[in-house]
């Protein structure tokens, strides 16, 4: 990895929304992370951690309050023009939770797909357009006939796929799927993983992963970031990050995880983390380098609390 160029540089991400006059929700404050082409990154922290918030501003639904974006070497996170923010939508898609809320209802499932390449004129003939519509929708495991229906005809499962290819069209470099499997049954969920697995193998995208628990994030992802309120508060690839877990919240989603052995189940016990019980201020933390490209946000003193306190986790 260490000598391609990544695809993705965020670089002290931050994100502020003024509530009110007195008010400002600092969503996403100070988040660094890469993707390299063709890998998946794992986002994954509870709810309000600000996981949508880093892929809105990445994809650039919002304007960084501060901070850099690189994207395929451009800076991204300045001033940009419409037609900038039109060329940089079709390198990097979004799926998102709810497929039923972003496809357009009255719309077929042939214009509903093909909408990204009639916005950006990318075919010559309706035919070419028709055509690329359906080898796309065979990718996804649906079929050509499911072209002229419309959203409400399928299955949760089915629309996902459906979101899926329509991100996919455009044949971008990065997809950032926000929490795109998270409203799906486990086993629909798992058939939507693999095929996004398998997609990657053939088209080398990147996938940016949120996801609010790290259990299905583990089969999917490369490396993954824990984000806990606007910060990142552990990074590692996902060996580095399930074998030797350092900070207490990413070890308290570890200990959410069900386990498929009973035995192993009965044992497990579930622990909170609350930062601000735990007396840590993630502002005055540092990233400290654990071993490989592991890293923590902690203080001297918590970093060396949480090295030695070995937590009982459930092997
Ligand atoms: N447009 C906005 N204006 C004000 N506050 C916002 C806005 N968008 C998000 N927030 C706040 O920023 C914080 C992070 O929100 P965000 O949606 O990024 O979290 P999330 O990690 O995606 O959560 P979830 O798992 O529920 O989707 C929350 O406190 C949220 O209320
Ligand atoms: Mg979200």
């Amino acid at each position: 990895m260490n000598n391609v160029e990544p695809l993705l540089v965020v670089e002290n991400l931050k994100q502020h929304f003024k509530v009110n006059r007195k008010f400002t929700v600092k969503a996403v404050d100070g988040v660094s992370f890469k993707i390299y082409p063709g890998e998946t990154y794992g986002l994954v922290g509870e709810s309000g951690s600000g996981k949508s918030t880093t892929g809105r501003s990445i994809i650039r639904l919002y304007k960084p309050t501060s901070g850099k974006i690189i994207f395929n070497g451009k800076d991204i996170s300045g001033k940009m023009s419409h037609e900038e923010i039109k060329v940089l939508r079709t390198n990097m898609q979004m799926i998102f939770q709810d497929p039923m809320a972003c496809l357009n209802p009255r719309k077929k499932v042939l214009d509903i797909i093909g909408e990204g390449l009639d916005i950006h004129k990318m075919y010559s003939s309706k035919e070419e357009r028709n055509e690329k519509v359906y080898s796309i929708l065979e990718k996804v495991g649906l079929s050509r006939e499911h072209a002229s229906r419309y959203p409400h005809q399928f299955s949760g499962g089915q629309r996902q796929r459906i979101g899926i290819a329509r991100a996919l069209i455009m044949d971008p470099d990065l997809i950032i799927a926000d929490e795109a499997i998270s409203a799906l049954d486990v086993s629909i969920q798992a058939q939507v993983v693999n095929l996004m697995k398998e997609i990657q193998k053939e088209t080398n995208t990147a996938y940016l992963f949120i996801a609010h628990d790290l259990s299905m994030v583990k089969y999917i992802s490369d490396r993954i970031g824990v984000l806990h309120l606007g910060y990142l508060v552990e990074t590692g690839t996902t060996e580095e990050i399930f074998s030797n877990p350092i900070h207490p919240y990413t070890k308290s989603l570890l200990s959410a995880i069900p386990s498929p052995n009973p035995l192993v189940e009965k044992k497990r016990t579930a622990f909170s983390y609350d930062a601000k019980e735990a007396g840590v201020d993630y502002s005055k933390g540092t990233e400290h380098l654990i071993e490989g490209t592991h890293t923590v946000l902690a203080t001297e003193e918590e970093l060396a609390m949480w090295m030695k306190n070995d937590v009982e986790l459930v092997k």
